[in-house]
Protein backbone atom coordinates (compact mmCIF):
# COMPACT_ATOMS: atom_id res chain seq x y z
CA UNK A 1 0.00 0.00 0.00
CA UNK A 2 1.64 3.33 -1.17
CA UNK A 3 1.57 6.13 1.34
CA UNK A 4 1.38 9.39 0.03
CA UNK A 5 4.83 11.44 -0.02
CA UNK A 6 4.49 14.96 -0.51
CA UNK A 7 2.65 17.93 1.17
CA UNK A 8 2.69 21.38 0.88
CA UNK A 9 1.58 25.00 2.37
CA UNK A 10 -2.34 25.66 2.80
CA UNK A 11 -3.53 29.07 2.51
CA UNK A 12 -4.65 30.30 6.05
CA UNK A 13 -8.43 30.76 6.36
CA UNK A 14 -10.83 31.70 9.50
CA UNK A 15 -9.79 33.21 12.77
CA UNK A 16 -6.06 34.76 12.42
CA UNK A 17 -5.96 35.38 16.31
CA UNK A 18 -5.00 38.72 15.48
CA UNK A 19 -5.59 41.72 17.28
CA UNK A 20 -8.78 43.12 14.98
CA UNK A 21 -10.41 39.72 14.31
CA UNK A 22 -13.86 40.43 15.68
CA UNK A 23 -14.57 36.60 16.16
CA UNK A 24 -11.31 36.44 18.42
CA UNK A 25 -12.42 39.58 20.62
CA UNK A 26 -15.72 37.85 21.14
CA UNK A 27 -13.92 34.91 22.59
CA UNK A 28 -11.72 36.63 24.45
CA UNK A 29 -13.13 37.26 28.08
CA UNK A 30 -13.02 33.28 28.34
CA UNK A 31 -9.43 33.40 28.75
CA UNK A 32 -7.79 34.53 32.01
CA UNK A 33 -10.81 37.73 31.33
CA UNK A 34 -8.44 39.99 30.07
CA UNK A 35 -9.18 40.53 26.55
CA UNK A 36 -5.86 42.21 25.46
CA UNK A 37 -5.75 40.32 21.93
CA UNK A 38 -2.74 39.85 20.22
CA UNK A 39 -0.28 41.36 22.94
CA UNK A 40 -2.22 38.47 25.57
CA UNK A 41 -1.38 36.09 22.80
CA UNK A 42 2.47 36.68 22.44
CA UNK A 43 4.09 35.54 25.58
CA UNK A 44 5.61 38.21 27.36
CA UNK A 45 8.65 38.01 24.53
CA UNK A 46 11.28 39.18 27.72
CA UNK A 47 13.88 36.62 27.84
CA UNK A 48 12.20 36.03 31.40
CA UNK A 49 9.57 34.52 30.34
CA UNK A 50 9.04 30.70 30.23
CA UNK A 51 8.83 29.43 26.63
CA UNK A 52 7.39 25.71 26.57
CA UNK A 53 9.41 23.27 24.55
CA UNK A 54 6.33 21.04 24.40
CA UNK A 55 3.16 21.16 22.92
CA UNK A 56 -0.07 19.20 21.62
CA UNK A 57 -1.84 17.48 18.43
CA UNK A 58 -5.57 16.78 18.67
CA UNK A 59 -7.36 14.36 17.75
CA UNK A 60 -10.92 15.54 17.63
CA UNK A 61 -13.72 12.94 16.72
CA UNK A 62 -13.65 10.57 20.66
CA UNK A 63 -11.01 13.16 21.83
CA UNK A 64 -12.65 16.84 22.07
CA UNK A 65 -16.39 15.69 20.22
CA UNK A 66 -18.65 13.06 19.61
CA UNK A 67 -19.72 14.09 16.55
CA UNK A 68 -21.60 17.51 17.09
CA UNK A 69 -21.32 17.03 20.82
CA UNK A 70 -18.10 18.92 22.56
CA UNK A 71 -16.70 16.10 25.56
CA UNK A 72 -16.95 17.51 29.16
CA UNK A 73 -14.02 18.98 29.55
CA UNK A 74 -12.65 19.72 26.43
CA UNK A 75 -13.05 23.32 26.80
CA UNK A 76 -11.39 23.16 30.20
CA UNK A 77 -8.13 21.43 28.65
CA UNK A 78 -8.15 23.96 25.42
CA UNK A 79 -8.44 27.39 27.11
CA UNK A 80 -5.76 25.90 30.40
CA UNK A 81 -2.96 25.52 27.05
CA UNK A 82 -3.91 28.85 25.81
CA UNK A 83 -3.79 30.63 28.80
CA UNK A 84 -0.48 28.91 29.42
CA UNK A 85 0.31 30.02 25.75
CA UNK A 86 0.96 25.72 24.91
CA UNK A 87 1.04 25.55 21.30
CA UNK A 88 -1.44 23.15 20.06
CA UNK A 89 -2.98 22.24 16.93
CA UNK A 90 -5.97 19.98 15.36
CA UNK A 91 -5.05 16.40 13.92
CA UNK A 92 -8.50 15.12 12.54
CA UNK A 93 -8.74 12.26 10.01
CA UNK A 94 -12.41 13.58 9.63
CA UNK A 95 -13.22 16.46 7.25
CA UNK A 96 -16.31 16.61 4.17
CA UNK A 97 -16.19 20.68 4.81
CA UNK A 98 -13.64 23.43 4.37
CA UNK A 99 -11.48 24.12 7.13
CA UNK A 100 -13.03 27.52 7.56
CA UNK A 101 -16.17 26.56 8.57
CA UNK A 102 -14.83 23.11 10.51
CA UNK A 103 -13.00 25.90 12.58
CA UNK A 104 -15.82 28.29 12.76
CA UNK A 105 -17.66 25.28 14.02
CA UNK A 106 -15.15 23.40 16.26
CA UNK A 107 -14.19 27.18 17.93
CA UNK A 108 -17.96 27.85 19.03
CA UNK A 109 -18.65 24.04 20.23
CA UNK A 110 -15.82 24.53 22.51
CA UNK A 111 -16.01 28.41 23.59
CA UNK A 112 -12.41 28.41 22.38
CA UNK A 113 -10.61 30.28 19.57
CA UNK A 114 -9.17 28.91 16.83
CA UNK A 115 -7.27 29.69 13.87
CA UNK A 116 -7.38 27.70 10.62
CA UNK A 117 -3.45 27.27 10.73
CA UNK A 118 -4.35 25.12 13.65
CA UNK A 119 -6.80 22.82 12.00
CA UNK A 120 -5.28 20.01 9.74
CA UNK A 121 -8.21 17.67 8.52
CA UNK A 122 -7.61 14.60 5.98
CA UNK A 123 -8.12 16.06 2.81
CA UNK A 124 -6.38 19.79 3.91
CA UNK A 125 -3.21 18.00 1.67
CA UNK A 126 -5.34 18.00 -1.92
CA UNK A 127 -5.57 21.46 -1.44
CA UNK A 128 -1.75 21.38 -2.52
CA UNK A 129 -1.97 18.68 -5.49
CA UNK A 130 -1.83 21.40 -8.16
CA UNK A 131 -0.80 18.76 -10.97
CA UNK A 132 -5.05 17.90 -10.86
CA UNK A 133 -6.05 21.99 -10.20
CA UNK A 134 -6.81 21.87 -13.81
CA UNK A 135 -7.94 18.89 -15.38
CA UNK A 136 -10.80 16.70 -14.36
CA UNK A 137 -11.27 15.28 -10.94
CA UNK A 138 -13.72 13.06 -9.20
CA UNK A 139 -14.84 13.78 -5.54
CA UNK A 140 -16.14 11.13 -3.28
CA UNK A 141 -17.61 11.19 -0.57
CA UNK A 142 -19.15 13.66 2.27
CA UNK A 143 -22.77 14.98 2.18
CA UNK A 144 -24.33 16.40 -1.15
CA UNK A 145 -21.72 17.93 -2.99
CA UNK A 146 -20.05 19.67 -0.11
CA UNK A 147 -16.82 18.09 -0.39
CA UNK A 148 -17.21 19.35 -4.09
CA UNK A 149 -17.42 23.01 -2.81
CA UNK A 150 -14.22 22.73 -0.73
CA UNK A 151 -12.54 21.04 -3.96
CA UNK A 152 -13.78 24.20 -5.82
CA UNK A 153 -12.41 26.59 -2.49
CA UNK A 154 -8.63 24.37 -3.01
CA UNK A 155 -8.44 25.59 -6.52
CA UNK A 156 -9.83 22.53 -8.47
CA UNK A 157 -11.77 23.82 -11.79
CA UNK A 158 -13.29 20.95 -12.86
CA UNK A 159 -15.06 19.11 -10.17
CA UNK A 160 -17.23 16.08 -10.94
CA UNK A 161 -18.90 13.54 -8.47
CA UNK A 162 -20.47 10.18 -8.75
CA UNK A 163 -23.90 11.93 -8.21
CA UNK A 164 -23.51 14.27 -11.50
CA UNK A 165 -22.82 10.94 -13.55
CA UNK A 166 -26.05 9.20 -11.98
CA UNK A 167 -28.12 12.01 -12.65
CA UNK A 168 -27.28 12.18 -16.19
CA UNK A 169 -26.99 8.64 -17.00
CA UNK A 170 -29.28 6.74 -14.34
CA UNK A 171 -29.06 3.99 -15.44
CA UNK A 172 -25.38 3.78 -14.58
CA UNK A 173 -26.40 2.39 -11.18
CA UNK A 174 -30.28 1.29 -10.74
CA UNK A 175 -30.16 0.43 -7.33
CA UNK A 176 -29.85 4.52 -6.48
CA UNK A 177 -33.12 5.78 -8.59
CA UNK A 178 -34.68 6.04 -5.59
CA UNK A 179 -32.40 8.46 -4.88
CA UNK A 180 -31.82 10.40 -7.99
CA UNK A 181 -34.50 13.61 -6.37
CA UNK A 182 -31.72 13.51 -3.81
CA UNK A 183 -29.08 13.71 -6.16
CA UNK A 184 -31.02 16.10 -8.57
CA UNK A 185 -30.73 19.12 -5.87
CA UNK A 186 -26.81 19.53 -5.75
CA UNK A 187 -25.56 17.78 -8.82
CA UNK A 188 -24.51 19.62 -12.01
CA UNK A 189 -24.17 18.90 -15.70
CA UNK A 190 -21.28 16.88 -16.35
CA UNK A 191 -18.51 18.75 -18.48
CA UNK A 192 -18.65 15.60 -21.24
CA UNK A 193 -21.26 13.51 -22.11
CA UNK A 194 -19.90 9.66 -21.55
CA UNK A 195 -20.04 8.39 -25.63
CA UNK A 196 -18.22 5.19 -25.61
CA UNK A 197 -18.77 6.06 -29.41
CA UNK A 198 -16.72 8.82 -29.24
CA UNK A 199 -13.77 8.62 -26.61
CA UNK A 200 -12.20 11.40 -27.36
CA UNK A 201 -14.79 13.78 -26.67
CA UNK A 202 -16.45 11.22 -23.87
CA UNK A 203 -15.89 12.56 -20.00
CA UNK A 204 -11.98 11.57 -18.95
CA UNK A 205 -11.43 11.79 -15.12
CA UNK A 206 -8.14 12.39 -14.27
CA UNK A 207 -7.79 11.96 -10.88
CA UNK A 208 -10.12 9.95 -7.93
CA UNK A 209 -10.39 11.85 -4.69
CA UNK A 210 -11.97 10.34 -1.84
CA UNK A 211 -12.52 13.54 -0.13
CA UNK A 212 -14.46 11.72 3.02
CA UNK A 213 -16.65 9.32 4.21
CA UNK A 214 -18.78 7.75 1.34
CA UNK A 215 -22.43 7.87 1.91
CA UNK A 216 -23.74 5.58 -0.88
CA UNK A 217 -21.27 2.94 -1.16
CA UNK A 218 -22.89 1.48 -3.59
CA UNK A 219 -23.03 4.27 -6.62
CA UNK A 220 -19.61 5.44 -4.98
CA UNK A 221 -18.12 1.77 -5.87
CA UNK A 222 -19.72 1.37 -8.93
CA UNK A 223 -18.63 4.59 -10.50
CA UNK A 224 -14.82 4.29 -9.48
CA UNK A 225 -15.00 0.54 -10.60
CA UNK A 226 -16.25 1.88 -13.92
CA UNK A 227 -13.48 4.53 -13.91
CA UNK A 228 -10.78 1.78 -12.85
CA UNK A 229 -11.34 -0.26 -15.62
CA UNK A 230 -11.71 2.33 -18.21
CA UNK A 231 -8.99 3.09 -20.92
CA UNK A 232 -7.04 6.06 -19.75
CA UNK A 233 -10.13 7.29 -17.70
CA UNK A 234 -12.62 7.35 -20.25
CA UNK A 235 -16.02 6.36 -18.45
CA UNK A 236 -17.59 3.78 -20.70
CA UNK A 237 -14.57 2.33 -22.25
CA UNK A 238 -13.31 -0.66 -20.75
CA UNK A 239 -9.04 -1.28 -21.12
CA UNK A 240 -7.98 -4.21 -23.41
CA UNK A 241 -5.66 -4.25 -20.95
CA UNK A 242 -7.25 -6.02 -17.77
CA UNK A 243 -6.17 -9.52 -17.09
CA UNK A 244 -3.10 -9.96 -19.80
CA UNK A 245 -0.74 -11.36 -17.40
CA UNK A 246 2.09 -9.95 -19.48
CA UNK A 247 1.32 -6.90 -17.77
CA UNK A 248 2.27 -5.93 -14.23
CA UNK A 249 -0.75 -5.79 -12.27
CA UNK A 250 -2.39 -8.47 -14.13
CA UNK A 251 -2.94 -5.47 -16.79
CA UNK A 252 -5.22 -3.89 -14.28
CA UNK A 253 -4.78 0.43 -13.69
CA UNK A 254 -2.16 -0.23 -16.45
CA UNK A 255 -3.57 2.06 -19.33
CA UNK A 256 -3.42 5.36 -18.12
CA UNK A 257 -6.57 5.09 -15.58
CA UNK A 258 -6.56 8.25 -13.10
CA UNK A 259 -4.43 8.01 -9.37
CA UNK A 260 -7.12 6.69 -6.49
CA UNK A 261 -6.52 8.95 -3.58
CA UNK A 262 -7.97 8.02 -0.55
CA UNK A 263 -7.99 10.47 2.23
CA UNK A 264 -8.72 8.95 5.45
CA UNK A 265 -7.52 5.15 6.38
CA UNK A 266 -10.21 4.64 9.31
CA UNK A 267 -12.18 1.82 9.61
CA UNK A 268 -13.86 2.19 12.78
CA UNK A 269 -14.79 5.85 14.30
CA UNK A 270 -16.47 7.59 17.17
CA UNK A 271 -19.61 9.13 16.38
CA UNK A 272 -22.39 9.76 18.75
CA UNK A 273 -23.48 6.07 18.76
CA UNK A 274 -22.37 4.54 21.74
CA UNK A 275 -20.56 1.48 19.33
CA UNK A 276 -17.70 2.83 16.90
CA UNK A 277 -19.10 3.34 13.39
CA UNK A 278 -17.36 2.14 9.87
CA UNK A 279 -15.97 4.45 8.29
CA UNK A 280 -13.49 5.62 4.56
CA UNK A 281 -11.47 2.77 5.55
CA UNK A 282 -14.42 0.59 5.80
CA UNK A 283 -15.81 1.96 2.61
CA UNK A 284 -12.02 1.16 0.94
CA UNK A 285 -11.97 -2.66 2.19
CA UNK A 286 -15.76 -2.66 0.47
CA UNK A 287 -14.42 -1.91 -2.57
CA UNK A 288 -10.92 -3.64 -2.26
CA UNK A 289 -13.57 -6.89 -2.04
CA UNK A 290 -15.18 -6.01 -5.08
CA UNK A 291 -12.27 -5.49 -6.59
CA UNK A 292 -10.94 -8.51 -5.97
CA UNK A 293 -13.91 -10.32 -6.78
CA UNK A 294 -13.42 -8.56 -10.46
CA UNK A 295 -9.88 -9.12 -11.11
CA UNK A 296 -9.17 -12.39 -9.39
CA UNK A 297 -7.13 -10.12 -6.28
CA UNK A 298 -3.81 -11.46 -4.82
CA UNK A 299 -4.76 -14.97 -6.58
CA UNK A 300 -3.78 -13.34 -10.11
CA UNK A 301 -1.29 -10.83 -8.66
CA UNK A 302 -4.08 -8.16 -8.71
CA UNK A 303 -4.02 -5.25 -6.01
CA UNK A 304 -6.15 -2.01 -5.83
CA UNK A 305 -3.07 0.68 -6.50
CA UNK A 306 -4.45 3.64 -4.90
CA UNK A 307 -2.33 6.34 -2.46
CA UNK A 308 -3.65 6.37 1.22
CA UNK A 309 -3.38 9.49 2.97
CA UNK A 310 -4.50 10.25 6.73
CA UNK A 311 -3.15 9.28 10.15
CA UNK A 312 -1.16 7.27 10.81
CA UNK A 313 0.90 7.91 7.94
CA UNK A 314 3.99 10.16 7.86
CA UNK A 315 3.37 12.98 5.30
CA UNK A 316 0.13 13.56 7.41
CA UNK A 317 2.32 13.99 10.53
CA UNK A 318 5.01 16.21 8.81
CA UNK A 319 1.75 18.20 7.49
CA UNK A 320 0.78 18.87 10.89
CA UNK A 321 4.28 19.48 12.83
CA UNK A 322 4.91 22.14 10.39
CA UNK A 323 1.77 23.42 10.92
CA UNK A 324 2.60 23.36 14.78
CA UNK A 325 6.03 24.91 14.29
CA UNK A 326 4.80 28.02 12.77
CA UNK A 327 1.67 28.45 14.99
CA UNK A 328 4.39 27.87 17.89
CA UNK A 329 6.77 30.98 16.31
CA UNK A 330 3.39 32.61 15.72
CA UNK A 331 1.83 32.93 19.23
CA UNK A 332 4.95 32.82 21.26
CA UNK A 333 6.04 36.02 18.91
CA UNK A 334 9.21 34.82 17.73
CA UNK A 335 9.13 35.59 13.82
CA UNK A 336 12.48 35.21 13.01
CA UNK A 337 13.96 31.40 12.81
CA UNK A 338 16.16 29.86 15.80
CA UNK A 339 15.18 32.75 18.32
CA UNK A 340 12.90 29.90 19.91
CA UNK A 341 14.38 27.09 21.83
CA UNK A 342 13.44 24.23 19.17
CA UNK A 343 10.22 22.23 20.03
CA UNK A 344 11.63 19.23 22.17
CA UNK A 345 7.95 17.15 22.65
CA UNK A 346 4.60 17.09 20.96
CA UNK A 347 1.93 15.03 22.63
CA UNK A 348 -0.20 13.55 20.43
CA UNK A 349 -3.75 13.12 22.02
CA UNK A 350 -6.06 10.46 20.34
CA UNK A 351 -9.10 7.77 20.66
CA UNK A 352 -7.81 5.33 18.07
CA UNK A 353 -5.10 2.95 18.20
CA UNK A 354 -4.79 2.41 14.41
CA UNK A 355 -4.96 6.29 13.83
CA UNK A 356 -3.97 8.39 16.25
CA UNK A 357 -1.35 6.09 18.03
CA UNK A 358 0.17 4.05 15.70
CA UNK A 359 0.88 7.31 13.63
CA UNK A 360 1.88 9.11 16.54
CA UNK A 361 4.82 6.07 17.52
CA UNK A 362 5.90 5.78 13.95
CA UNK A 363 6.33 9.09 13.09
CA UNK A 364 10.11 10.11 12.60
CA UNK A 365 9.83 13.81 12.75
CA UNK A 366 12.46 15.46 10.66
CA UNK A 367 13.18 18.15 13.35
CA UNK A 368 14.20 14.97 15.83
CA UNK A 369 11.44 16.06 17.98
CA UNK A 370 10.08 13.09 20.08
CA UNK A 371 6.20 12.71 19.45
CA UNK A 372 4.35 11.13 22.53
CA UNK A 373 1.22 9.39 22.33
CA UNK A 374 -1.82 9.56 24.93
CA UNK A 375 -4.70 7.25 23.99
CA UNK A 376 -7.97 8.40 25.87
CA UNK A 377 -11.06 6.26 27.12
CA UNK A 378 -13.74 8.67 25.27
CA UNK A 379 -13.87 7.25 21.96
CA UNK A 380 -12.67 4.00 19.97
CA UNK A 381 -10.53 2.76 22.49
CA UNK A 382 -12.29 0.74 25.19
CA UNK A 383 -11.08 0.92 28.58
CA UNK A 384 -8.93 -2.25 30.22
CA UNK A 385 -8.52 -3.80 26.42
CA UNK A 386 -5.32 -4.13 25.16
CA UNK A 387 -4.84 -1.42 22.02
CA UNK A 388 -3.20 -2.72 19.13
CA UNK A 389 -0.70 0.17 19.42
CA UNK A 390 0.62 0.55 22.96
CA UNK A 391 0.48 4.55 23.67
CA UNK A 392 3.09 6.42 25.76
CA UNK A 393 -0.04 6.49 28.27
CA UNK A 394 -3.25 5.90 28.53
CA UNK A 395 -5.43 7.91 30.37
CA UNK A 396 -9.91 9.10 31.17
CA UNK A 397 -10.43 11.85 28.83
CA UNK A 398 -8.98 14.98 27.31
CA UNK A 399 -8.03 16.97 30.64
CA UNK A 400 -6.62 14.00 32.26
CA UNK A 401 -3.81 14.22 28.87
CA UNK A 402 -2.96 17.50 29.25
CA UNK A 403 -2.89 17.32 32.91
CA UNK A 404 -0.56 13.99 32.41
CA UNK A 405 1.78 15.98 29.82
CA UNK A 406 2.25 18.97 31.56
CA UNK A 407 3.60 17.27 34.96
CA UNK A 408 5.52 15.02 32.54
CA UNK A 409 7.28 18.49 31.54
CA UNK A 410 7.03 20.43 35.22
CA UNK A 411 5.43 22.88 33.79
CA UNK A 412 4.47 25.05 37.24
CA UNK A 413 0.97 26.52 36.89
CA UNK A 414 -1.05 23.33 37.66
CA UNK A 415 -3.85 22.40 35.32
O1 LIG B 1 -14.37 10.49 9.68
C1 LIG B 1 -13.67 10.90 10.80
C2 LIG B 1 -13.03 9.84 11.54
O2 LIG B 1 -12.48 8.92 10.70
C3 LIG B 1 -12.07 10.17 12.63
O3 LIG B 1 -11.84 11.46 12.86
O4 LIG B 1 -11.01 13.27 14.35
O5 LIG B 1 -10.98 10.93 15.16
O6 LIG B 1 -9.40 11.61 13.41
P1 LIG B 1 -10.73 11.83 14.00
MG1 LIG C 1 -10.65 10.16 16.87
Amino acid sequence: MAALASTRRVPRLACCLSASCSRYQSLQPRIRGQPQTRRLLQIDASPRARVPEFAFAFDIDGVLVRSSDPLPRAHKALSYLQSQRIPFVFLTNGGGKHESERVEELSAKLDVPIATSMFVQSHTPFADMDEFKHKTVMVVGGDADKCRVVAERYGYTTVVTPGDILTAYPTVWPFSNHLLQNYVAFSRPLPAPIDPASPSTSLKIDAVLVFNDPRDWGLDTQIIKDVLLSRNGILGTLSPKNGDPSLPNNGYQQDGQPPLYFSNPDLLWAAKYHLPRLGQGGFRAALEGVWTALTGGAKQNVELQKIVMGKPHQPTYEFAEKRLIAHRREILGQRQEGALAPLKRVYMVGDNPESDILGGNSYRSPHGTDWASILVQTGVYVEGTTPAHVPRKIVGDVWDAVSWAVAQEKWSANP
